[in-house]
């Protein structure tokens, strides 16, 4: 399975406006949207967005808790969410390079006290054995008890057997997209120790909401 890190963040460079104007019902809005509601931001909640893309999930977090942290590999993306969030005034959010696998690549987030993360719709870009290391580390940067939920791509069904709705949620088919099933990314939360939940949206995406 291919997997280039630097390519990925190029295609999403290239595509920062393309993803901003995408309508609200696209996939990956409604996943996110459901997704961020499971995650039951309080005031003292410190959120890492991981995978923030343009900072559409971490700006709207930023009003309900303490302090948002978003992360990407895309430069392009981050720069777009850093003008975004200073457009509108916002003080609590920050926006730094960095990937789901390797998550204290640029900065040493174990110090930040982060008790929530999310991955929305990014976690899907990488193969099983990276969001295996990925889930790994970011549970391991994450303070108890903590939330992590994740919205994406994930097959709840064979694949095979809903080719014609690969569109309908946002999957290429294998060149840049290598969604798990549903089963691999529950048991490899459970491993790492958490309690999980699963919310079915599609017979490909949904929500997983994993306590730790
Ligand atoms: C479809 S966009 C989703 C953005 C945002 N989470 C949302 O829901 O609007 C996917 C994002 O994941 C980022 N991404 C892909 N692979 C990544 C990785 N390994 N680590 C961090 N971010 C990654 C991309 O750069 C892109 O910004």
């Amino acid at each position: 399975m291919n997997y280039d890190k630097d390519k990925v963040a190029e295609l999403f460079d290239g595509k920062v406006e393309h993803i901003e104007s995408r309508p609200d019902d696209a996939m990956f809005k409604q996943v996110g949207s459901k997704a961020l509601d499971a995650l039951e931001l309080n005031s003292d909640d410190t959120l890492l967005d991981a995978g923030s893309g343009s900072g559409r999930n971490a700006i709207k977090a930023s009003r309900s808790c303490s302090r948002v942290i978003g992360m990407d590999i895309s430069r392009k993306s981050l720069e777009r969410a850093e003008e975004k969030a200073s457009e509108e005034g916002l003080d609590n959010l920050e926006f730094l390079y960095g990937s789901i696998e390797d998550p204290n690549e640029s900065t040493d987030l174990t110090s930040y006290g982060i008790n929530k993360v999310l991955v929305n719709y990014a976690l899907h870009h990488l193969p099983d054995e990276l969001k295996k290391q990925g889930l790994t580390n970011l549970a391991g940067i994450m303070k108890r008890p903590g939330r992590m939920v994740i919205g994406d791509i994930m097959f709840f069904e064979d694949p095979e057997a809903h080719l014609e709705k690969f569109e309908e949620v946002g999957c290429d088919g294998g060149e840049h997209d290598h969604p798990s099933t549903v089963e691999f990314l529950k048991n490899t939360l459970e491993g790492l120790g958490a309690s999980v939940r699963v919310e079915r949206l599609h017979p490909l995406a949904g929500i997983m909401i994993a306590d730790f």
